[in-house]
């Protein structure tokens, strides 16, 4: 009885970080500027709250940021200071913690939940399917009652079919301890493609609305907080901040946002500043800002406000090396009983899922931006070179009826590296979390469909058109961490068929646990350049090379260089890109429509991955 006990004691204590979870390798870092007001901020985190199991630098879990904020609170209550977490969307779809239940998102809303998160928004990923959105009217919204804003955001109830705001319109409150007066907004960009239970207001309509333009001539307000799922240099926070700044010329406003999945930090005036804090949980963003008056009248806030607006920021790397150091706790003191809950909510979800389960073992590492494409460790070398032709030369029009293929697919279908070792069922949603199949269009003029790639290669009438009639942005064909506003990635966006280094996108690069070998006391990884500098990441890295792969990727199927240039080929592509490819062969004086469409093979790309994985990469010594 006793020793039963004894167990369960043991048990309940759990343990912090996954079982599986690599240790975090020591590195220099830097302390987080300690402010009167700090947020902390989550954004595009897309299910990885169990962490990162192969990269020891991101190897913390949700638990572990529950103990970290519980210290940070703590440290705020202490000094007086005030403290607020939030979360800018995007919280689901690519992760096996999501996407391996069904239906997806059974256990990631309780999860999530252990966190005390003040405020949060939605991401467009909420927001794709009827039941995403439907989850947040029905889990999320209730769970974070009072903290989920939606500034521009509406859904049809599910349980009356009334359209109504999927939550309040934005927040006045006034923080615990300095008693800070806070007016804050969630919003999401200019999103069209949801489902038709949502209704996306654009911000420009947005600021027209009455509720809105009253709300911000509130002069009873020490600070103005607009977070969104909205990249922090865009026409909409450009356009939030004109707007908010005509109303009100002094006010202090801060910004958070999400979306592209980079670190970043933008000075928008001497008194406004905005945040991104990357993706996947890798990154915890610490922001403080100082100098701001208070609803209390003291000699402490009349010195401050003396002093000016200070704005502060840090990128923390999510591992347990970095937040032990920030909360000046170790391996004993740092775990809380609810972060050690979540923790072991995570890992019994994982077990249930299966998602350790071994599909087989990567020989070495393969990028999606962190090798030039082509180049034998690109995950799209790869695809194109073994996967596709291996699985589509043994489809029914190609080995049966000896039809050539030309099979397209969007570089943004593929969402993470594959690293050396296991490739499990998690490594699966990682890669590649669509279940959009592949189609094609029977016998299409070789000498038009071979023209196809570069059309939806370039910056061309092709996707403005796409834009135009179907509102699909050209961004959603690559990796969102290509998508940037910054003049001078713009200026390189014509050129994509060079393998650029982006100068100032070097900063969304997930680790690796190899040492540089210029600098050995470095681990490479983020160095982020951002409007304050480059000492932004809490880590001192070396830095990774990240370069810019094209939209579209093509493999030709079925081709042998002895025979002569066919007629007609399959033209063969993932259901995503459709729009794409029917406009391009408009274009190209080919007038096919939907109904000349159809269902290549029944297998999703992810599906033709892992079967190909099974099947080609063994885990025996010889790997
Ligand atoms: C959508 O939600 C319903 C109700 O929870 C569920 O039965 C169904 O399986 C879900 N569909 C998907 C694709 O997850
Ligand atoms: C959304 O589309 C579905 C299927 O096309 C239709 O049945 C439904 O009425 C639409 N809902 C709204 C709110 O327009
Ligand atoms: C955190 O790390 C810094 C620099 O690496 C070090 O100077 C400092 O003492 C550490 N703090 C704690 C509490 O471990
Ligand atoms: C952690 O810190 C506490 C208090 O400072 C100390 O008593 C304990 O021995 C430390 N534990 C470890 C594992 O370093
Ligand atoms: C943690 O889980 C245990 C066992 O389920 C429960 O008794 C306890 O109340 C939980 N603690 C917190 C802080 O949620
Ligand atoms: C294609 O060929 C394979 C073997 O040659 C055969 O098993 C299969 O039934 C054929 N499929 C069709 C649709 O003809």
């Amino acid at each position: 009885m006793a020793f039963e006990l004894l167990l369960l004691a043991f048990a309940a204590l759990g343990q912090a970080v996954q079982p599986s979870a690599p240790h975090p390798i020591p590195a220099p870092l830097r302390e987080l500027p300690w402010g009167q007001l700090q947020f902390l901020h989550t954004t595009d985190t897309h299910g990885w709250l169990g962490g990162h199991l192969q990269e020891p630098s991101f190897s913390s879990d949700w638990g572990d940021y529950v103990s970290f904020a519980k210290h940070m609170r703590d440290r705020a209550d202490a000094d007086g200071t005030d403290l607020l977490l939030v979360d800018t969307g995007d919280r689901i779809e690519g992760n096996g913690l999501y996407d391996g239940s069904k239906p997806k998102g059974k256990y990631i809303f309780d999860i999530f939940k252990g966190q005390d998160i003040d405020l949060l928004c939605s991401g467009n990923h909420e927001l794709y399917k009827v039941n995403s959105s439907d989850n947040e009217f029905y889990e999320t919204v209730p769970n974070f009652r009072g903290k989920y804003l939606a500034s521009n955001l509406d859904i049809y109830n599910p349980k009356n079919g009334k359209l109504e705001p999927l939550a309040q319109r934005f927040k006045k409150f006034t923080t615990k301890n300095q008693k800070i007066r806070i007016l804050s907004f969630g919003f999401l960009f200019d999103f069209t493609g949801n489902a038709n239970n949502t209704v996306v207001h654009t911000v420009a309509s947005t600021i027209k609305e009455d509720w809105f333009k009253e709300a911000i001539r509130d002069r009873d307000v020490d600070l103005i907080l607009v977070f969104g799922h909205v990249a922090i240099r865009s026409p909409e926070y450009d356009l939030l901040f004109k707007t908010i700044r005509s109303e009100q010329w002094d006010t202090p406003i801060a910004f958070l946002g999400g979306h592209t999945h980079i670190r970043d930090y933008k000075k928008y005036d001497s008194k406004s500043a905005a945040m991104e804090s990357g993706r996947y949980m890798e990154t915890i963003g610490f922001m403080s800002v100082s100098g701001l008056s208070t609803s209390q009248e003291s000699v402490v806030d009349a010195q401050n406000a003396a002093k000016g607006i200070t704005f502060g920021r840090r990128y923390i790397d999510n591992n347990l090396f970095s937040l032990y150091n920030h909360s000046s706790t170790n391996s004993s003191t740092f775990p809380t009983e609810l972060g050690l809950n979540v923790s072991s909510m995570i890992s019994s979800a994982r077990k249930e899922l299966k998602l350790d389960h071994t599909l087989g073992c990567a020989p070495h590492d393969f990028y999606v931006n962190r090798a030039p494409f082509p180049a034998p460790d690109s995950i799209f070398s790869w695809l194109q070179q073994r996967v596709l032709p291996d699985y589509i030369s043994a489809s029914t029009r190609v080995a049966n009826e000896s039809k050539k293929a030309i099979v397209i697919t969007n570089t943004g279908g593929i969402r993470f590296d594959i690293f050396k070792g296991p490739f499990t069922r998690d490594t699966e949603f990682l890669v590649s979390p669509f279940t959009s199949g592949l189609r094609y269009i029977a016998d299409v003029k070789y000498e038009s469909a071979k023209r196809v790639l570069e059309l939806l290669n370039n910056n061309g009438p092709v996707l403005e058109e796409v834009a135009r009639q179907h509102g699909l942005a050209s961004w959603a064909l690559a990796p969102p961490e290509q998508v940037s506003d910054r003049p001078e990635v713009i200026a390189e966006k014509d050129s994509f068929s060079d393998n650029l280094r982006i100068p100032h996108a070097s900063d969304q690069i997930p680790l690796h646990p190899n040492r540089n070998k210029d600098n050995p006391a470095l681990i490479p990884g983020y160095t982020t350049h951002d409007d304050l500098g480059t000492d932004g990441d809490d880590t001192v890295h070396s830095e990774i090379s990240f370069y810019r792969v094209p939209n579209c990727i093509q493999a030709d199927i079925g081709f042998s260089e002895q025979q002569e240039t066919p007629q007609t080929v399959d033209l063969v592509y993932n259901a995503f890109i459709e729009p794409w490819v029917i406009l391009a062969l408009k274009f190209l004086g080919e007038g096919y429509g939907k109904g000349d469409t159809g269902d290549y093979m029944r297998e999703s790309l992810t599906e033709v991955i892992s079967a190909w994985v099974g099947e080609n990469w063994g885990c025996g010594e010889e790997g």
